[in-house]
This record gives C-alpha cells, structure tokens and sequence, in this order.
C-alpha cells in the first residue's frame, strides 16, 4: 500500500499467496534481501544504462548505489536492472538507429517488473531520450538521474570542448595547420574524467531539457559527473522517488504541453541541440502530447541566446555550473514572462518555487537576458519546395552572412561519394556552392548520421574558407557548428523533393523568410520523379528490416510509428 492508501503495483508480485508469491520473493531473497523488503513498501526501479561501451555513463554503477542509498533510506526498496546502452563515439553505423530500440528495452523491462517508480539513469546523447520516451510510454511515478559532464578539456594551455574543438583540429590537419602528433595529443586532455561531453552538445543540451521538462531537480543538469554533489544529488534522488510514488505524481502529470513549451523556450536560450527536436517531439508522442516542428521556431523567436557555451560561444558546462546553472536561465526566462511558472517538477515544487532565489554568479557565461550573447537567434524551421514537411538550421552555430544565400548546387548522392570527394582537388566547387547531400536520413543511412555538418572541401579550405551552406537529411552533432541545413524531409530515400536535386541546380536559402526553394521548374521535377528509384535497404533483416519499416520521419521524431501512444503499466497477466 502506498503513502496514499493506494494498493502498490508491486504487490501483484510480492503480496502475492500461493505458489506465485513464493517464487516471487524466494528468488529474490537469494542476494540477501531483507525479509522486510517484501512488507509492501514501494519498489523502486533502478533503470541502468551502464556500459563500459558507452564512456559517457561509465560511472554508473557508482551512481546507482547512491541511488539505492537514497531509496531504503526513504523505506522503499530498490531494485536495479540493466538496459540497452549506446554509446556515441564507439556504436555503428549510429547511436540513432538504436535509440527507438533502447527505448523499447526501458519500457518492456518497467512493465514487465514489479516496479512502482523508476529512476533513470542516463548520459550519452540517445540514453537521454530512449529513457524517457520507455518511461512515457509506462507513465509510472519516474526520475532522471543524468550523468553529468566531463570536466572542461584542457589542451596546450587552452580550454577545449567535445567534439566541436574535434571537428576544428581534423579541419585544421586537412589544411596543414596542425600536426597529426598534436591530433593525438589533444584525445587524452578533450576527456579528462567520467561524464558525458561538456560542450553544449546533445548530452548537456537533453540533460538541460530534463531539467526543464522537470523530470530532474533544479539545478542538477550542470552538476560536474565527478563532483562529490552530483553523488548527494543522486542520493536524494532516491530519497525523492519513494515520495513520489506515495504522491502517485506520474510522469503524464509533470511532462504536459506547458512543460514542452518551457523546455523548447530553454533550449533556445541555452543554444541547444538541433537534436532536441527530435528527441521531444518523440517523448512527446509517447505521451499523446502535440508537438510541431512549427513550436520549436514560433516558441523560440524572441528568446535571446544567453548561454555563452561552444560550439555557440566560448565556455563549457564546468564554467556553466560554477555561474549558477540552468536555473539561472530558467529564472530569466520567468522574469520575462516566457516560461509556465506552475509547470510541476519532480520535486513536488513548481518551475517557478524552485528557482525563487536563484543567483548569476558569472555575466560572462550566462549573460542577462537584456544583454545577451545573441538575439532571438533559436532554431528556425524552413519550409520549401526542397523540404515540403520541413528543415532546420541552427542560426546560433551558422555563419551571419551565409543566412540568404542563392548557390549552385553541388550533389554528393551518398555520404560514402561525399567522403571520396572532399579531397578531389578536380570537384568543381567554389565557395558560392551548395553543398548537397542525399541518403542521410532517418530510413536511408540508416538512423539518420550526424553528417549534416561535412566538411567543407580540401581546396575550399586552403583558401582559408570555414563555412559554406550545406543541405542534408542527416542531423549534425550538438558539438558541431556551420551553416548546415539539416534533417530535409521527406529524406532522399523515400522520395523527397531532396532525391531529385542535381549538380547545377540553383538553390535559394533565407532563414529569415523560413524559406529553402529549389529553382527547378515542377514539370522538370516531375519528369525527375518519374525516373527515380527507390534505393534498396541497406539490411533487410531484423532489428534494421523492423526499423526501416517503421521509423517515421525527422518532423515527427523519428520514432516508430507503432509506438506512438503509451501502453502504460497495468499489471502483466501471470503466465507461468
Ligand atoms: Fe557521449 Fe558526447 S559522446 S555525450
């Protein structure tokens, strides 16, 4: 029974009689488990994407007994399980492809247990939002523990961030710039402790949207991985999740359209992740919330930049923390009427209790609302003849001068083709071209690469050019930076308008007018249309067959389109 007289979910399980309960309890009484942990005290999930294979959560299984801590302390008893982790710099083609998977191993693993709260714990990019998007879809009382980021890397006297000091030091070899010695050496001063990466890439940017969603505390997205308070903060996590389960404050109650609508606000303030689009409109279907491409543009204008973090700025997510957080944001955006102050948060406490007294401690990293590091730059959602169901670019990492351009079209069919180009010193391209990739989207790669960010050709630049327009239905990495049109849908291979552009073709770009069109007449795209073919699957079997066939496209997240909708948590019939 729970704090609130409500009969416990576990106890289908554990108050069982007869032969059922016995082997329930009998087995699990074989780690030693006190005999009053089957008394009818809330069990708690603990939801573990550990995995040496996935750096970025290496460290939690330390995490996670700062959990359980937390959790008997509170009378509730924890039970920790394993799930599908992946990890971003080492998986295959992509983190992404799996991303619908893991998050079918997090909701089939809750459902299936006798489990009456999960805390899920989660890092690396996709962990983040597989975890919640198998959370929603159970909608039990649930918490996030995110990892945390690495301290700030540190290399030849210079701060230096994950990932996008990455894409500057290999652009840097390929123009004669740096060595390949130096290359090497920059690896073990990028990532000096646990955490995941420490840029304002995906992993900080869907851990801030947590935070803003208030599936965290307040205040715990920039906690260091390695600071003794992220573990205080994990253990009162644990406190936390056997009060909720007495509350019986679900995820459905905490993550509403009004919570969305703050995280979509924040994540412009803080120059997220392009990713994060994908990632909440998936969380969103989950949980029968509607979610637009649209609300991610028409939300962000007037939300000024103020988080002064790579790749958009200069600092990293130690520096970040040490200037208050996103609370500091959060506040801002109160202060200015553009944020839900009585969105509820995990804490029991609104939005706006739970940052009454919050403080900037550093101008330079967070800068104020009236004196921001950019203005109302957001993320902008095309609309064209060339992405009829839309595109993003990500003005804050593009170039000012590059956001009206009209360019020649110069095509790479697959990413494969553009990899063997980019050092073609013959490619006929000039830095007025259009860059254009096709076959990167969520069913041709598959998993939809970050490739959207390519690199710009060899002889491009040793003319000392750092950016041109590029077109794609990749997605980028949150680390990266440029003036990249991303996620084009439909994608090429399904026979988006993306699928016909060729070599010549001339391409107008204006983010101001939300506007990407290319100048081919509609007869001409027709006869196109008629001639294309649909490429064949890269593997046409399991798990890749299953989601070729069902992976919906980048404007609605990606996800399967069998798993729109939660099934929730009622009690699995018995089947012995
Ligand atoms: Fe894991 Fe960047 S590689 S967060």
């Amino acid at each position: 029974m729970s704090g609130n007289g409500k009969k416990l979910r576990s106890t289908a399980w554990f108050g069982a009689t007869g032969k059922d309960g016995f082997a329930h309890r009998s087995w699990l009484k074989n780690q030693g488990t006190p005999i009053d942990a089957f008394d009818g005290r809330p069990v708690i999930g603990i939801c573990n994407s550990w995995s040496e294979l996935t750096p970025c959560n290496a460290h939690f299984r330390d995490v996670a007994e700062m959990v359980k801590r937390g959790v008997w302390e509170a009378g509730g008893f924890p039970l920790e399980f394993p799930v599908m982790s992946l990890g971003e710099p080492i998986m295959r083609p992509t983190t992404m492809l799996f991303r619908n998977l893991m998050s079918m191993d997090v909701e089939e693993s809750i459902r299936a247990n006798p489990l009456d709260g999960v805390v899920l714990l989660s890092g690396c990019d996709k962990t983040q939002p597989a975890m919640l998007m198998g959370a929603a879809s159970c909608d039990l009382p649930s918490i996030v523990v995110t990892g945390g980021p690495m301290l700030n890397g540190k290399f030849q006297g210079r701060d230096i961030g994950s990932g996008t000091d990455v894409w500057r030091f290999s652009e840097d070899v390929r123009a004669g710039n740096m060595t390949l010695d130096d290359f090497v050496a920059a690896e073990a001063g990028m990532s000096r402790s646990n955490g995941h990466c420490m840029s304002m890439g995906t992993a900080s940017t869907m851990a801030s949207m947590t935070e803003a969603l208030g599936m965290t505390p307040t205040g715990a997205a920039a906690i260091p991985a390695v600071d003794a308070n992220r573990r205080r903060y994990a253990q009162n996590i644990g406190r936390r999740i056997v009060e909720m389960v007495n509350e019986d404050l679900h995820m459905s109650k905490i993550v509403t359209r009004e919570a969305f609508e703050n995280a979509i606000r924040t994540n412009a303030a803080i120059g997220g992740s392009t990713n994060a689009i994908i990632h909440l409109i998936a969380v969103a279907g989950r949980l029968g919330v509607p979610l637009e491409i649209e609300d991610f543009d028409q939300l962000g204008r007037g939300v000024p930049l103020m988080v002064n973090l790579m790749p958009n700025g200069t600092y990293l997510m130690e520096d970040f923390y040490y200037a208050g957080g996103l609370p500091v944001v959060t506040k801002e955006l109160l202060d200015h009427g553009l944020l839900h102050a009585d969105a509820m948060t995990v804490t029991g406490k609104t939005v706006g209790e739970s940052v009454a007294d919050v403080k900037n401690y550093n101008t330079e990293v967070i800068t104020p609302f009236d004196n921001p590091l950019n203005n109302d730059v957001g993320l902008a959602v095309l609309r064209g003849n060339l992405c009829p169901d839309g595109a993003v670019i990500k003005p804050s990492a593009a170039t000012p001068a590059l956001m009206q351009h009209r360019g020649r079209a110069v095509v790479f069919e697959t990413v494969e083709d553009m990899r063997e180009q980019m050092d073609n010193d013959d490619l006929d391209i000039d830095e007025t071209c259009i860059m254009v990739l096709k076959g990167a989207g969520p069913r041709g790669y598959p998993g939809m690469a970050e490739v959207g960010n390519f690199p710009l050709p060899r002889k491009i630049l040793k003319k000392g050019i750092t950016d041109m327009v590029r077109i794609s239905d990749a997605r980028m990495s949150g680390t990266a930076y440029g003036t990249v049109v991303l996620h084009v849908a439909p994608e090429s291979a399904v026979g988006g308008p993306l699928a016909l552009v060729q070599t010549g073709d001339m391409i107008e770009l204006d983010v101001e007018g939300r506007r990407l069109h290319l100048d081919v007449s509609d007869e001409e795209l027709e006869r196109r249309r008629a001639a294309w073919e649909e490429p064949a699957p890269a593997l046409d079997r399991g798990y890749v067959r299953l989601y070729s066939q069902h992976v919906m496209q980048a404007d609605r997240g990606c996800d399967f389109d069998f798993l729109v909708g939660g099934s929730g948590a009622a009690v699995p019939r018995e089947n012995h």
